[in-house]
């Protein structure tokens, strides 16, 4: 036989029972979007390159090395979406939806591509969830959106305790472009400790050697100038009152000065979550985020104050404990005809239940009792209905409770009731 071509490398199947997982983090992650008032945004995977250019930055890992870029057919440079809030921008700005409210609180979930080196919590087609707030400036905001994205990691079952919560502020772009005037003048007197990487940034983006991996760079970046004390007086009381309000919603967190993110649009807040939780190694931010207050008037738009984040549903998987056979739902009543004309006989009482929204499984091929229920038991039903030539002509259902391994006549009629009473 010829071999199956395979799948693309950092690219993964979500099969089950590994997708009930997902569904459990999504539906959480739905409920306290809505119970913020956030509302779904769907936007396409693919998007004209220079849009990821001109919001992500030129000069960023993501833009320069990680798109999956290509000319479609009609000659034009696209890429498939590395990110989600550029097209959030831009849809933002298409529909000009200022004019329309004030507030606009956006959401999204779906697969981001990134060709980076693929290992475990790091893949090239990856998913996030992820929202956007346009039109408010207030610090409160900041405080708010991160204290809902720590309930939605516990709601998920992460504990609380094993949630590192960093913030930092990048300020207004005029202090950050005096900060980098600075660094570049402490990196520049250290030129000889940096690695090609970080030279090269020096001229390109230097606030990135402060993300560097490499210790010897990480000992030079230690002793450079605190970001935080560029701040102006402003940009300072902004970020003291979205740490009070944090702490009054109860969200321990740290601030990090070394924090920097590797997006260009970032101002103001930004923000990391990392875990502790599951075996992630070095993959394990799980959630970043912060303010692009600039992007949407930089893009085109009219001014407008914006702030978001973005969590990685891979790396939040693997982080939680439990197996994703504990998310799957077991199949409530499984139906076991003995021939053909019980299997006739049962379809349309089956159709009757599944239409009321139980979830029922039905053996297509009749055979002995005996092997009908040891499927019944694999898939974990909870009450079989066995149907052979004597329940239809009584009219009378043979019910197994599997849980207790009794044993019940019931009529047709009354069997939904019944169920109902076995699942309570
Ligand atoms: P980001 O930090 O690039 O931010 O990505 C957010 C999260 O996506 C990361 O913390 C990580 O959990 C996950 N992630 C990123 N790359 C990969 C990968 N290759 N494999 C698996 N997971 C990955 C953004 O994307 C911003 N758009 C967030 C944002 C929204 N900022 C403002 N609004």
């Amino acid at each position: 036989m010829a071999d199956v071509p395979p799948g693309v490398k950092g690219m993964n199947d979500i099969l089950p029972p590994e997708v009930s997982k997902w569904q459990f983090l999504e539906q959480n992650a739905r409920d306290v979007l809505d119970a913020f008032a956030y509302r779904e945004l769907r936007t396409p995977v693919l998007e004209y390159t220079p849009l990821f250019v001109r919001s992500v930055g030129e000069v960023t890992d993501v833009v320069e090395k990680q798109m999956y870029t290509f000319d479609d057919r009609d000659g034009r440079s696209v890429s498939l979406r590395p990110e989600g809030t550029a097209s959030a921008v831009r849809a933002y700005i298409e529909t000009a939806r200022w004019n329309a409210e004030p507030v606009t609180r956006w959401y999204y979930v779906g697969p981001m591509f990134r060709h980076e080196k693929a290992q475990r919590g790091r893949l090239r087609q990856f998913h996030q969830i992820g929202a956007e707030v346009f039109g408010a400036a207030e610090p409160s905001l900041d405080a708010e959106m991160i204290a809902m994205i720590v309930m939605m990691l516990e709601r998920f079952g992460l504990p609380a305790g094993s949630l590192d919560v960093t913030v930092n502020s990048l300020g207004e772009p005029e202090e950050r472009a005096a900060y980098r005037d600075t660094l570049v003048t402490y990196f520049s007197a250290h030129v000889d400790k940096l690695d090609e990487d970080s030279r090269r940034r020096l001229t390109t983006n230097p606030l990135r050697i402060l993300d560097s991996k490499n210790p010897d760079v990480i000992a030079v970046a230690a002793g450079a100038p605190n970001l935080l004390d560029s701040l102006g007086e402003g940009s300072r009381a902004r970020f003291a009152r979205v740490r009070e309000l944090l702490t009054g919603l109860g969200v321990k967190h740290q601030v990090e000065p070394r924090l920097v993110r590797g997006l260009d649009y970032y101002t103001g807040t930004i923000f990391e979550v990392k875990t502790e939780a599951g075996d992630l190694g070095s993959q394990n931010t799980i959630v970043g985020g912060g303010r692009y207050d600039r992007l949407v008037g930089s893009l085109g738009g009219k001014a407008t104050p914006a702030i978001g984040f973005a969590l990685g549903i891979e790396r939040i998987l693997l982080a939680m404990p439990e197996a994703a056979e504990s998310f799957e739902p077991a199949v409530s009543v499984f139906f076991a005809p003995m021939d053909e004309a019980a299997l006739a006989f049962a379809m349309p009482i089956a159709h009757s239940l599944r239409a009321d929204g139980i979830r029922v499984e039905i053996e297509h091929r009749p055979r002995n009792v005996g092997a009908m229920m040891k499927r019944a038991d694999k898939l974990r039903a909870r009450a079989a209905v066995i149907i052979g030539s004597n329940e239809i002509a009584s009219g009378k259902l043979t019910v197994k409770d599997l849980a207790h391994g009794k044993q019940s006549e019931v009529s047709v009629a009354d069997l939904a009731t019944k169920v109902r009473q076995l699942l309570d």
